[in-house]
């Protein structure tokens, strides 16, 4: 069965962007550049929503592009409007083993709230936004289990990895 993760930089205070144009690029630690290769490769097909593409500006090489977007079009990458269960399925048939979903919120919270996501790579960096995008925008609610903890020595960056306990989520009103 494939097995979808989402992938995201997170500030201490929730936020994955100022706006929906702010790359994560300048802000994030070599450590989570390097995660986000390494384990984007690994799967070697990346999802994302069409405003954090206009943010990288260019398909991420050696891997498949899959953009969500109602109308837009764009060079050198597939364009979808899939419901999530309908992507995983076809990029299975297609022999994928793993899918990285990486963001922006809208496409986090449509995978997250489609019950989907097996493992969360968070890496929380060191700052404050006080405002910005949040990595969800939508009423959620799921236990994570922590898999594994370290720390970029040196930036500060925290790597977490969580897997998604979908037996232990209580309903979102408990
Ligand atoms: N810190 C991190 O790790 C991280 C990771 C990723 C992104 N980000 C940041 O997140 C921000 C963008 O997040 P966002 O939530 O504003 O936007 P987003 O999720 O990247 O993209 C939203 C767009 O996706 C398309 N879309 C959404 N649902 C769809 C559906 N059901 N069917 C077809 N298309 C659909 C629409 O595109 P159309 O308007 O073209 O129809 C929508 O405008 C950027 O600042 C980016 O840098 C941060």
């Amino acid at each position: 069965m494939i097995k979808a993760f989402i992938i995201a930089a997170v500030t201490v205070d929730g936020f994955i962007a100022k706006d929906a144009q702010h790359s994560p690029f300048n802000w994030t630690s070599k450590a989570d550049k390097k995660r986000f290769i390494e384990l984007t490769k690994r799967a070697g097909v990346v999802v994302m929503g069409s405003a954090t593409y206009k943010t990288i500006g260019t398909p991420l090489k050696e891997r498949t592009n899959i953009i969500y977007s109602k109308s837009q079009k764009f060079e050198g990458v597939e364009v979808t409007q899939d419901k999530p269960a309908d992507l995983l399925k076809k990029l299975e048939e297609r022999g994928f083993k793993e899918v990285a979903i990486c963001g922006g919120s809208q496409i986090y919270g449509m995978f997250m709230k489609a019950g989907v996501i097996d493992t969360v790579y968070l890496t929380v960096e060191p700052l404050f936004f006080g405002k910005g995008i949040n990595l969800f925008s939508e009423d959620l609610r799921y236990t994570l289990k922590l898999k594994s903890a370290q720390t970029s020595d040196s930036t500060g960056a925290l790597l977490l990895e969580y897997s998604v306990d979908y037996s232990g989520t209580p309903k979102l009103t408990d």
